[in-house]
């Protein structure tokens, strides 16, 4: 078996492309933006990090249904490009590229690139994403005089659920260099907040905790005061009920991250093929300089546009 075959990597569905195509758009337009900035003789120094990098690629299966091939029925399996890739096309180019990824043998399909690509800067990184982006931003020119203040970056964060630690957020934000495309991982956040209050237990807590950087969302999402049931029980205690819906959990969770970042899109929604509401994709920066937001302002608007809040439908997810 070979090393791609053995790391192939099968995710996502039509609104993969969506979310995809929203960052690839970006990028294409940030590299144009600052190839000339702050002047022509000494621009910013790009960076595109990839922090859930994958392998590069992605698998997909679909219908086959060319003149050579039989009918509906038969499934085929199609190669795509995944972020790193779309990444490394970008025109014109990052001048830097790093990639992290935990698993082993992803990381393996995405140390290939460096050989696919020889005239590229591409660091591969195995790691914990939060581990690594905090090695990151805490030396080499993130952190030396001279030229560092021409460090720019363009960071995306595409978890599978729940691991973009708060921390993490917040050190982003501190930089005030990194634009991050965040996926923030609505369903799986909506899950935690069980139905019934006396099976939120230490774990939901503590994963709920972390998306959010408070604990706040507890009497956010339940209403304590709901009138007692037994009139004649004293000591029941009515059980607070749950108010949490995918418009509200959004809601909160775009004000926590207004808390540390200067700019907070509106979220692109990205919805699984039966329309659930699965992921919110902001894009957020810590950059206080005006110039820099109506740039940013500017770069996001067209996605928004395409992708964003039309296509959402009545459909409420519980
Ligand atoms: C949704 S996939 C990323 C897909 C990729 N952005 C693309 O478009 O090709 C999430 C990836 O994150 C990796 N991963 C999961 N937890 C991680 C962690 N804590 N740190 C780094 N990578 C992680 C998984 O192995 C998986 O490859």
């Amino acid at each position: 078996m070979s090393l791609t075959e053995r790391a192939e990597h099968t995710f996502g569905g039509g609104w993969t492309e969506i979310k995809l195509n929203a960052v690839s758009d970006y990028l294409n337009f940030y590299t144009r933006a600052l190839q000339a900035r702050p002047s022509p003789a000494n621009p910013f120094e790009t960076w595109y990090i990839d922090a859930f990098a994958g392998t590069g690629d992605r698998t997909v299966e679909r219908h086959a249904g060319s003149l050579f091939t039989p009918g509906p029925g038969v499934m085929e399996r199609v190669r795509l490009e995944g972020s790193a890739r779309r990444a490394i096309a970008i025109d014109p180019p990052f001048r830097h590229l790093a990639f992290i990824e935990k698993d082993p043998n992803r990381f393996a399909a995405l140390e290939s690139l460096k050989t696919e690509f020889p005239n590229r800067d591409i660091h591969c990184v195995q790691g914990d994403a939060n581990d690594e982006l905090r090695n990151i931003f805490t030396s080499g020119p993130w952190v030396q005089s001279g030229r560092s203040g021409l460090q720019r970056a363009v960071v995306f964060l595409d978890p599978y659920g729940m691991s973009v630690r708060w921390d993490t957020l917040r050190q982003l934000a501190n930089t005030q260099r990194a634009d991050v495309w965040y996926l923030f991982p609505l369903h799986a956040a909506l899950r935690q907040l069980s139905h019934n209050h006396t099976a939120l237990d230490a774990g939901k807590r503590g994963a709920l905790n972390e998306v959010f950087g408070t604990a706040d969302w507890e009497e956010h999402f339940y209403n304590f005061n709901v009138p007692q049931t037994n009139l004649f029980d004293f000591t029941a205690a009515a059980t607070p009920a749950r108010s949490a819906d995918p418009d509200k959990v959004e809601r909160f969770a775009a004000g926590r991250l207004k808390t540390i970042f200067k700019f907070v899109s509106e979220p692109i929604p990205i919805l699984t093929r039966h329309k659930l509401r699965q992921f919110s994709l902001f894009l957020l920066s810590g950059n206080p300089q005006p110039k820099a937001i109506s740039l940013i302002t500017k770069g996001v608007t067209a996605q928004i546009k395409k992708y964003g809040r039309q296509s959402l439908p009545l459909h409420r997810v519980r």
